[in-house]
């Protein structure tokens, strides 16, 4: 079965306590958490201070999605705070191997993510140094935008990738999920659906069908 990712991106940060525990109670597998900048993406959000206080609060999968440039100087940082899964895009440091051996030094799971200006095959290096690779279907940057179907094709190329170098990274794809395109992405082989504004855009008594409706 599909693991869902809540985005705490969409959450109502005036109850962040109660929107955490909300959606690990209505079956959440991992709580995602997006990293931004102000410099690889034009907004700035939060740094390991909240995966400390998320830390606190569940002990469902923290999977951080980093969109920071560079990167190799906070790893351990976030890992210190909590983080279970650590994802960065690779072109935004100038040694993304040491990343990834650092991720894992610090005993996280290694992810790389998948701009929409990036094709799979400039990547296909890290494939086998991963445990998880997210493809971004929205630019970086901001929720609630418009899922683009151009990368649907990303995760089908990954998951052959997948089965022809006999390896077992999980393929998440992250933004503007909503119900009709899960089952798309599902059918092209997602492991993780990452589903922000279309969980905390609503009430969070409907959190609970909502994830259920995606899986
Ligand atoms: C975009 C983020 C996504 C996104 C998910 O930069 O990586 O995680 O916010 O939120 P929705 O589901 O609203 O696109
Ligand atoms: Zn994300």
């Amino acid at each position: 079965m599909v693991k869902i990712a809540p985005s705490i991106l969409s959450a109502d940060f005036s109850y962040l306590e109660k929107e955490v525990i909300e959606v690990d109670k209505a079956g959440a597998d991992y709580i995602h958490i997006d990293v931004m900048d102000g410099h690889y993406v034009p907004n700035i959000t939060f740094g390991s201070n909240i995966i400390k206080v998320l830390r606190s609060l569940t002990h469902k999968t923290l999977d951080v999605h980093l969109m920071i440039s560079p990167v190799i100087n906070f790893i351990e940082d976030f890992s210190k705070a909590g983080a279970d899964i650590i994802s960065f895009h690779p072109e935004a440091d100038l040694d993304p191997l040491k990343v990834i051996n650092l991720i894992r030094n610090c005993n996280c799971k290694p992810g790389i993510a998948i701009h929409p200006n990036i094709q799979v095959t400039e990547f296909e290096a890290y494939l086998d140094l991963v445990d998880i690779v997210i493809v971004m279907t929205v630019m970086p940057g901001f929720g609630g935008q418009k899922f683009i179907n151009d990368h649907i094709s990303k995760i089908s190329m990954l998951k052959n990738m997948r089965i022809k170098k006999n390896l077992k990274f999980e393929i998440e794809v992250d933004g503007g999920i909503n119900l009709k395109n899960s089952k798309i992405c599902k059918e092209n082989g997602a492991d993780v659906l990452v589903a922000g504004s279309y969980i905390y855009g609503s009430n969070s008594t409907k959190y609970k069908n909502l994830i259920e409706n995606l899986r």
